[in-house]
């Protein structure tokens, strides 16, 4: 395997990252390209970047056709095969060069790195061994501090005490704890993630033992409701430190701002018989099907936003880097491009169904993250020099929250509306805008549909509905507020109408229902682990419990949660903790699953410990926001030839 060092390499491009010019401090003097030109026009941010535009590939397909002049310069001295990220120290092995905090001071160098960066800020905020992990003294003695000196072990300790009371653990979740904790990853003997599965029987783990980006937020959420932050805190500095960092898929680099699927700590030989540890990211260039982590910089928002509202640390957001990595991110996902909607156009497999199951375009799980993390962001962005990107994140979070639940939204009434639509409109005002022919409609759906309930369908793009029931993307629509107060109650509803299809035997069903026979062969490509009722295709996935919990939670539904942790209860331990079940009830242990997978045994902890502590799970959902609601782009506009497409929409769901 190809191993370049940091000390020998040529400087990666990261460095016209402002972020990682910090990180060279005033030894290396460049002018960094101006972060981020904002333009406000027509009521309509654009967010432009001055090295390119990003996107979300993990290869070089033509799909939007961007140039990209910087990345094609590197290109020429391009490192095909994979190469390790370290630890951006440039001097010290595992000491992770950071920023200094304090709020106050944060906020004032923010707006320096957006106004351009002298060499002196560098030289100012540049120290070393500060990622709340032990500083070494001089003496080389080791103590927990964080950045300005406190402890941040358990900075959330006491939250059960305070809070819920001290509850007594069943021996399920004794075993859960030490499962959770024996999948815990170290980096230079520093906790920063888990192992996605730590299966002993398990003779090719493939990339499962590594740290998943998805993944780890169940872990994410355990140890913080637990009261253990550290980990937490430790996991989201150093992915921020992995965020597009240079790799390729022939030659071409993902978009800055792309966060990693998944990372593993490696460790390397270095001079002298001595060995280090780096840490080596997958920006998707190595999973199977090269399939791009869209969801992984989304997860990292959310998860930096529960990391301050659980510990009540918001420092950590306040920080210049991690403002910055934030940035990046919005930046990647707002970026304009060819598309027509505000819903994230992106590749099949981006997300927590990573292989080819038909869910290219603008898939609702996309939606639904893109939509939590857009508010998640927008609370936590410090004032300076934020104006326009919170601007832009105000107009989408309105565009995309009327697109969804005006054209995803289904239940009996609105089938039997697109059952008689009319096709071939051409105009503003036509009511099939999608040009839905009514033949599209399945006939399980038809049998299906309860009188009562509905969902957000699957995908919505021109001419095609994706009519399949997503658990991942109805739950976070609930949770997020991206459906109305009567929709979110809906899709609860038609969850506990349609019990058995949905949970089953074992909580919950990834969609519903699985496709089969010529369409298993269209749509999954004859994927031999994506067989009917099996791993994605209609497979039923533990690890959805904390989700589900917290949706029900929300919508004083605890008795519906309750009844399906019960379902786990009787079975992850006996069956040793599976990735997923299969059959349409989810009666058997999946074809090809891990056993002792950690998202399963987090998300059973995350939801045992959110049912006796509501309180604290509130603190991890949105409720509606009517000022969201009252914004809307197009009368923003002056200019005429703009006609408010909204006027056509024919239900008008709004609240
Ligand atoms: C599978 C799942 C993906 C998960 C990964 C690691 O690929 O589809 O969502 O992140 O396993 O558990």
């Amino acid at each position: 395997m190809n191993f370049i060092r940091n000390s020998t390499r040529k400087l990666p491009s990261r460095v016209l990252d402002p972020r990682n010019a910090l990180f060279l401090g005033s030894r290396h003097s460049f002018n960094p390209p101006c972060y981020e030109h904002e333009l406000f026009c027509k009521g309509k941010a654009f967010l432009l970047n001055s090295n390119e535009n990003p996107q979300f590939h993990a290869y070089p397909s033509r799909l939007l056709g961007f140039q990209r002049l910087f990345r094609n310069a590197q290109k020429s001295n391009c490192i095909p095969s994979s190469v390790y990220a370290r630890c951006r120290s440039f001097s010290v092995p595992c000491g992770l060069s950071v920023y200094s905090t304090g709020a106050s001071k944060v906020r004032h160098l923010s707006t320096s790195v957006e106004t351009g960066i002298n060499d002196n800020t560098f030289g100012r905020i540049y120290i070393q061994n500060s990622i709340s992990v032990k500083s070494k003294s001089l003496a080389g003695e080791e103590t927990p501090l964080d950045e300005v000196g406190n402890n941040v072990k358990n900075t959330g300790k006491g939250l059960e005490e305070g809070k819920g009371g001290v509850s007594i653990d069943s021996d399920i979740e004794k075993e859960a704890w030490n499962l959770l904790r024996d999948s815990v990853v170290t980096y230079c003997g520093y906790p920063v993630g888990t192992v996605a599965a730590n299966d002993p029987g398990d003779k090719q783990p493939l990339n499962y033992d590594q740290v998943f980006i998805r993944d780890f937020v169940p872990s994410a959420l355990a140890f913080l409701l637990k009261g253990e932050g550290e980990i937490v805190k430790n996991f989201l500095l150093h992915t921020l430190q992995l965020q597009s960092w240079e790799k390729t898929v022939d030659c071409y680099s993902p978009g800055q701002g792309l966060m990693p699927a998944s990372f593993k700590v490696r460790t390397v030989p270095i001079d002298d018989n001595k060995s280090e540890e780096v840490l080596d990211p997958d920006f998707g260039e190595a999973a199977i099907g090269r399939v791009a982590p869209v969801d992984s910089g989304l997860w990292w928002i959310i998860l930096l936003r529960a990391y301050g509202k659980i510990t009540g640390d918001y420092s950590l957001q306040e920080r210049v880097d991690v403002q910055t990595g934030m940035k990046l991110i919005l930046n990647l996902c707002l970026a304009d491009g060819f598309d027509m909607f505000p819903s994230l156009l992106v590749t099949d497999g981006s997300c927590m169904i990573d292989r080819r199951m038909g869910i290219h375009g603008h898939p609702l799980e996309i939606q639904a993250l893109f939509y939590a993390a857009l508010r998640s962001s927008r609370e936590m962005l410090t004032n300076e020099g934020s104006n326009n990107l919170v601007r832009a994140i105000n107009n989408r979070l309105n565009a995309l929250s009327f697109h969804i639940r005006e054209y995803y939204w289904v239940d009996m009434k609105k089938i039997n509306e697109i059952y008689r639509y009319k096709t071939e409109e051409y105009s503003m005002d036509a009511t099939n805008k999608f040009n839905i022919y009514p033949e599209q409609i399945p006939s399980w759906l038809m049998d299906w549909i309860p009188e009562e309930g509905g969902y957000l369908i699957g995908n919505l793009q021109p001419a095609h509905m994706d009519f399949r029931f997503f658990t991942l993307g109805n739950l976070w629509s609930i949770v997020s507020s991206l459906g109305t107060l009567r929709q979110n109650e809906a899709i609860l509803n038609l969850i506990e109408y349609k019990w058995n299809d949905i949970v089953g035997q074992m909580p919950l069903k990834i969609c519903y229902p699985a496709v089969e026979n010529e369409e298993w062969r269209i749509i999954t490509g004859c994927d031999p682990k994506n067989t009917p009722w099996s791993y994605h295709n209609g497979g039923s996935w533990p690890t959805l419990l904390w989700q589900f919990t917290l949706a029900c939670i929300k919508m004083g539904r605890l008795e519906l949660a309750n009844k399906a942790i019960d379902l786990a209860e009787k079975r992850l331990s006996r069956d040793h903790w599976p990735e997923y079940y299969d059959t349409r009830s989810g009666k058997f242990i999946g074809k090809q699953s891990r056993l002792y997978q950690t998202w399963t045994i987090a998300g059973f902890l995350t939801s045992k410990m959110m049912v006796k502590n509501p309180e604290m799970a509130s603190l991890l959902f949105w409720e509606e926001d009517f000022e969201i609601l009252e914004i809307c782009v197009c009368a923003l506009s002056k200019s005429g030839r703009i006609r408010c497409s909204r006027g056509a929409a024919k239900s008008q769901i709004l609240v």
